[in-house]
């Protein structure tokens, strides 16, 4: 079993699209048993695989351990793929985990869930704390998309000593430049200055994942889009073997 993290203290840089994205590779390309676990009360994963939201309010009561996740556990229009959901509890876990005390209370649940699953894809929130904290000790690798930017580099840097801050020995951490344009200069300077990182292009395809409410490979495959969630996905296989 793996956790693979999807983190950056920073909104609307590509976390969940990425998340549901690669979790949708995880079980469409290798055909593993996988989770998208959504930490975040926005609610953006599931939404994206096309899931309604439940009334009940049982996601934050899962962290307590007052709740089995298998009772929340959906199944999704894709073979091997499942959700665990979030709704709006969850804002309250970050003071139940600081009072709590049980630093690796997300990390135990994961191996618990990992009964069940090869991989789990958590989307969190992009929020520095006891949660993002908790997720950092239980990930297996964590990704951190980043706009591009010439304060890309700096950007990844502030993360990565968060991620090393809160977790011994920290997972791998591996930076991908999201929504990357070519035509733009800025976009292309980052992407010079960083010629290693991964890349997800800025594309209509990851966009219309709100409106198709699939992942780009179930819609779109082929795309430039689609390909470059396949690759990532690969290269996130291979650092895992490395384990
Ligand atoms: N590769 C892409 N190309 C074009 N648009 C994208 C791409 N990735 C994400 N978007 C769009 O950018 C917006 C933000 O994406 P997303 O919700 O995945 O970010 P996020 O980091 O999860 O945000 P938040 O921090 O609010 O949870 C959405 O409108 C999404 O459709
Ligand atoms: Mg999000």
């Amino acid at each position: 079993m793996a956790v693979i993290a999807i983190y950056s203290v920073k909104g609307g840089v590509g976390k969940t699209t990425l998340a549901a994205n690669l979790a949708w590779c995880s079980a469409t390309i290798s055909c593993r048993r996988t989770l998208l676990w959504d930490l975040d009360a926005a609610g953006g994963a599931g939404f994206l695989l096309g899931i309604e939201p439940h009334a009940r309010r049982s996601a934050g009561a899962v962290i307590a351990k007052a709740t089995d996740p298998a009772r929340l556990i959906r199944k999704t229009g894709f073979a091997n793929l499942d959700l665990l959901p979030t709704d709006e509890s969850i804002r309250a876990i970050e003071a139940q985990l600081t009072t709590l005390g049980k630093r690796k209370r997300i990390a135990k649940l994961a191996a618990q869930l990992g009964k069940d699953y090869e991989r789990i894809v958590i989307d969190c929130p992009p929020v520095l704390g006891e949660t993002s904290a908790q997720v950092m000790r239980a990930a297996d690798v964590v990704i951190v998309p980043l706009p591009p930017s010439p304060l890309s580099a700096r950007a990844f840097d502030l993360v990565a000593r968060e991620v090393k801050a809160n977790a011994d020995p920290h997972p791998p951490i591996l930076p991908v430049l999201s929504m990357l344009d070519l035509r733009r200069s800025l976009h292309k300077a980052a992407r010079d200055a960083n010629p290693d990182w991964p890349v997800i292009p800025y594309s209509s395809a990851a966009e219309q994942c709100a409106v198709q409410r699939q992942p780009v490979g179930a819609f779109a495959p082929g795309t430039p889009a689609a390909q470059a969630f396949a690759r990532l996905w690969t290269a996130i296989e291979r650092k895992l073997a490395k384990r």
